[in-house]
């Protein structure tokens, strides 16, 4: 740019001085003329020279510049990418927070639970292993009324068989389960007659009875306690022949018993 405004400043310099005076010579006129013109090729050439290295120093200047540009981006392209990584990294590092928060939350409700679950489980142990279980029977109205030595008494009307250890069909109350039981016979002996009954649990006498009625028919009651296991069995037998009576009301010759504790 600076080379081309002078050489116009030169053009211009070189036409304003041309011949102005009539007296100069027509020779003398293009001699000048031609020194002129080869002071100007000379300028011309200079500045077409200094032209050249100016635009060659630009040249590298624009090079540098374009390469330092390119450096400058690729840093900024690299730095994105970092910031880009660490922002991915930080919501994945985010989302695994979350995630392992709430499956400590679910680790701690489930233990909670399972806990809660054997707390339960033992208890419900420990309340079956203290709850007596609810046994008891009462049946009445022997089979029959005349009695031979070592007859098993059958008491055909059940009032109550809870857990169903007494069986019509034998006379005999059968334990469903261990504990400590009572039973009880509750005999009626008709006028004149002879009553011997004893309770015998697996065949040996847990307690016997005698009784004759005298003047009119009458009652007696015998008890007795005694542990058993479960599916051992309770039965009256009669010892000696015997006479039974069953009279109204309530006058019941029965068999009954309970679990009391096990
Ligand atoms: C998430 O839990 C895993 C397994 O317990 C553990 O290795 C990891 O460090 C935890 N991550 C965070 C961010 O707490
Ligand atoms: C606890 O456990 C029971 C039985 O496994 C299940 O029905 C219940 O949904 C559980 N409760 C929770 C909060 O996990």
């Amino acid at each position: 740019m600076t080379g081309l405004l002078q050489l116009l400043l030169l053009v211009s310099m070189t036409v304003a001085s041309e011949p102005s005076c009539p007296a100069c010579s027509k020779y003398d006129y293009e001699e000048k003329v031609l020194e002129r013109m080869i002071r100007m090729e000379f300028a011309f050439e200079k500045v077409l020279k200094e032209n050249k290295a100016v635009s060659k120093t630009v040249e590298q200047d624009l090079m540098l510049i374009k390469e330092e540009n390119e450096r400058l981006h690729a840093t900024v392209d690299a730095l994105k990418d970092q910031q880009e990584q660490a922002e991915r990294k930080l919501v994945s590092l985010m989302e695994e927070v979350e995630r392992n928060q709430s499956s400590t939350l679910e680790k701690i409700v489930s233990d909670s639970n399972n806990t809660l679950e054997q707390t339960i489980a033992a208890f419900n142990d420990i309340k079956d292993q203290i709850a007596t279980q609810l046994v008891y029977f009462h049946a009445r109205s022997p089979k029959t009324s005349s009695l031979s030595t070592g007859e098993v008494i059958v008491y055909t009307a059940v009032e109550t068989n809870k857990g169903n250890g007494y069986s019509t069909t034998t006379g005999k109350f059968t334990a469903p389960v261990r504990g400590l039981y009572l039973f009880f016979m509750h005999t009626c002996t008709p006028t004149n007659k002879y009553t011997y009954l004893q309770i015998l649990k697996e065949g040996s006498v847990l307690i016997a009875s005698e009784y004759y009625a005298k003047a009119t028919s009458t009652c007696s009651s015998s008890q007795a306690f005694v542990q058993l296991d479960a599916g051992e069995t309770v039965w009256v037998q009669c010892s000696t022949s015997s006479h039974l009576y069953e009279g109204l009301p309530y006058r019941w010759t029965s068999f009954g018993g309970a679990l009391i504790h096990n």
